[in-house]
């Protein structure tokens, strides 16, 4: 399975066009996207990238119907997202979309099991599904410890694994992460990519917003965001074994130029396959250097 080539027969399962977005009015109105356009095939692995402020988690929030857009589409396996009510986003999202938050929106006065459990009770899981899900996630992401720990005792890098958990517990469509390993060190951040290798290879789509070259260099593709557009792609083909990546090596990429018609994945890094993907040199090979 794992159609990962945009242009294939498959109809990409992201489809974004003309996206814009901005918040409060002038002269303080701040504008968060200028018009994106961004397609994901399904099953492919996508890291967005961009300074601070560029936009990233507006876009990752148009994505899961959080929110909705000033202008522009956002079809979700082909629905069109954007012009549905509130009530049906959150059906839709519920259906398809596992949403990592950037600050996490852990819900207080649950445990983390029961976090982990939330989204698999409101679709109706059985209850062992569920019990057995939340463990294995619990266990894969080294949180079983603090299972029955409500989120308010826990480190910022348990509580962005206990977010982490709960999104990809549904196995949804898409799995959307704002940031997913922010807050984590170089052995919590190989266990995460571990789980969201293991997730995409089970046939999810991940879009995933990081500041970590590393990190963005184990997806297919990476895109690059600037002051709410896109502004390049690239495809980290070759770059293996990257420091703190627990030796998860990136995917060998896609063949085609992605859907993305803002930037030509044609024109991105093709690095030796032997490339062991060391030190600063990555940083250039892959345009972020200057994020
Ligand atoms: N709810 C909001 N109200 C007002 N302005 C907002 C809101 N959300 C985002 N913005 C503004 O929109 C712009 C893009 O914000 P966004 O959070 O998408 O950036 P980001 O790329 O995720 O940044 P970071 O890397 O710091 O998380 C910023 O100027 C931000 O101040
Ligand atoms: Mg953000």
């Amino acid at each position: 399975m794992q159609p990962k080539v945009c242009g294939s027969a498959e109809p990409p399962i992201i489809e974004v066009t003309g996206l814009t977005k901005a918040f409060g009015r002038a002269p303080a109105q701040r504008v968060a996207l200028r018009g994106v356009d961004l397609s994901v095939a399904p099953g492919e692995w996508v890291a967005i990238v961009g300074p601070s402020g560029c936009g990233k988690s507006t876009l990752l929030h148009l994505l899961a119907g959080l929110d909705t857009a000033d202008s522009g589409s956002v079809r979700l396996a082909g629905e069109e997202i954007s012009a549905l009510s509130a009530g049906r986003r959150a059906l839709a999202r519920r259906h398809r979309v596992g949403l990592v938050f950037q600050a996490y929106n852990l819900v207080p006065h649950l445990t983390v099991q029961a976090n982990v459990e939330l989204g698999m009770r409101v679709a109706g899981t059985g209850r062992r599904a569920t019990r057995a899900r939340a463990q294995e996630l619990l266990d894969l992401l080294g949180l079983s410890d603090v299972a029955r720990a409500l989120p308010a005792t826990l480190s910022g890098g348990q509580q962005q694994r206990v977010a982490i958990a709960r999104a990809a517990a549904t196995r949804p469509d898409v799995l959307l992460a704002d940031e997913p390993t922010g807050a984590l060190d170089s052995e919590a951040t190989g266990t995460v990519v571990d789980l969201l290798r293991t997730e995409n290879a089970g046939g999810r789509t991940v879009v995933m917003v990081t500041h970590d070259y590393a990190v963005a260099a184990t997806a297919d593709r990476i895109i690059f965001l600037r002051d709410g557009k896109v502004t390049d792609e690239r495809r980290p083909r070759g770059l293996t074994d990257r420091p703190g990546m627990a030796g998860v090596s990136p995917t060998t990429g896609t063949s085609a130029a992605a859907g993305s018609n803002s930037g030509d994945g044609s024109e991105g890094p093709e690095p030796a396959g032997t490339d062991t993907g060391t030190g600063t040199g990555d940083v250039d090979l892959l345009g972020l250097g200057s994020w």
